[in-house]
């Protein structure tokens, strides 16, 4: 399946982007894999015909925004992110009438919709640097509340109004679950995505988006660690450090969406272009706004 996958690629000009919650498989067939924000500049700069998107549908719609005259399929289209619509109805409105110079910052795990209704979009990796930056003093951050309060944490001169989305994954991680694995380790560093909740992270000795904890991960000189995010990223943790060891809670946080990505649905994909994110015109131009306005500010 791999031969044949890599034949189509050549064939048909066609580039596989993966996301690090991905299984390994298709991490290894991939050529680029990264977290939200490096996937999304990656697909805007993109020489490629075709772009296949192995992730949930929110990464593949905002391909498809920054390259509106490639074709971007996605092996599963059904692999979606719960959490992307996780904003009640009229709220949006709701906030900017009640605050006149709100700024409504979207979690680039968001539907185009809600990207539509925002001023600037923001991903794990560069939430904190891009509020700090606006100039509205009212922020609606939304659809997780996690990141919102992580982000109001270390900018604490905003009024960071936080919307009530989760993601279901991370939530789930217990601090009980953390402390079992800290007693089993006790000298392992806790690298954490900011998606957990306010128990886990407290216990926590390194907060990032998954690319941070790779990184994180590479120049330390601790050789065991907990980490507290969606298994897929011991792909890559274990390929750089195969020296260290990388523990997680029990049980171990799987994102079903993002395994809807295999070699099977990759090879089929690459041979019948059936499987492509279509969006309206009219979407497409609202949700475009506050994604340029994130690579703007992250350049
Ligand atoms: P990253 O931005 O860290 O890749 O996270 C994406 C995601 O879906 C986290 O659950
Ligand atoms: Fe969405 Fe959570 Fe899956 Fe990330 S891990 S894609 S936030 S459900």
């Amino acid at each position: 399946m791999k031969n044949q996958i890599e034949k189509l690629k050549r064939e048909k000009n066609a580039v596989v982007l993966a996301h690090y919650y991905t299984s390994a498989e298709v991490q290894e067939i991939a050529d680029y894999v990264g977290d939200s924000f490096y996937l999304a500049k990656i697909a805007k700069q993109s020489k490629a015909d075709i772009i296949v998107f192995c992730g949930v549908y929110f990464m593949g719609e905002s391909a498809k925004i920054l390259n509106p005259d490639k074709k971007v399929l996605m092996p599963d289209l059904t692999a979606d992110c719960p959490m992307a619509h996780m904003v009640a109805d009229g709220i949006i409105d709701e906030k900017r009438k009640k605050y006149d110079d709100l700024a409504v910052v979207c979690y680039i795990n968001s539907t185009a919709k809600l990207k539509c209704q925002s001023d600037v979009c923001v991903t794990s990796s560069n939430a904190v640097k891009i509020v700090k930056s606006l100039p509205n003093k009212n922020i609606f951050f939304i659809p997780d509340k996690n990141l919102g309060r992580f982000v109001a944490e270390q900018v604490p001169e905003k009024n960071i109004i936080i919307n009530d989305g989760c993601c279901p994954i991370h939530a789930k991680i217990t601090a009980e679950q953390l402390c079992a694995e800290k007693e089993k380790h006790p000298e392992a560093p806790v690298l954490s995505h900011p998606e957990c909740e306010a128990e886990v992270l407290e216990k926590t000795d390194y907060i990032g988006s998954t690319a941070d904890i790779i990184a994180y991960a590479k120049q330390s000189n601790a050789d065991e660690f907990i980490v507290c995010t969606e298994d897929g990223v011991n792909y890559k943790l274990i390929s750089d450090n195969p020296d260290k060891r990388f523990y997680y809670p029990d049980p171990h946080p799987c994102c079903a969406d993002m395994k809807l990505n295999t070699l099977d649905t990759v090879l089929s994909v690459l041979k019948n272009e059936d499987k492509e994110v279509v969006i309206e015109d009219r979407v497409r131009d609202g949700a475009l706004l506050p994604l340029e306005k994130m690579l703007e500010l992250t350049k």
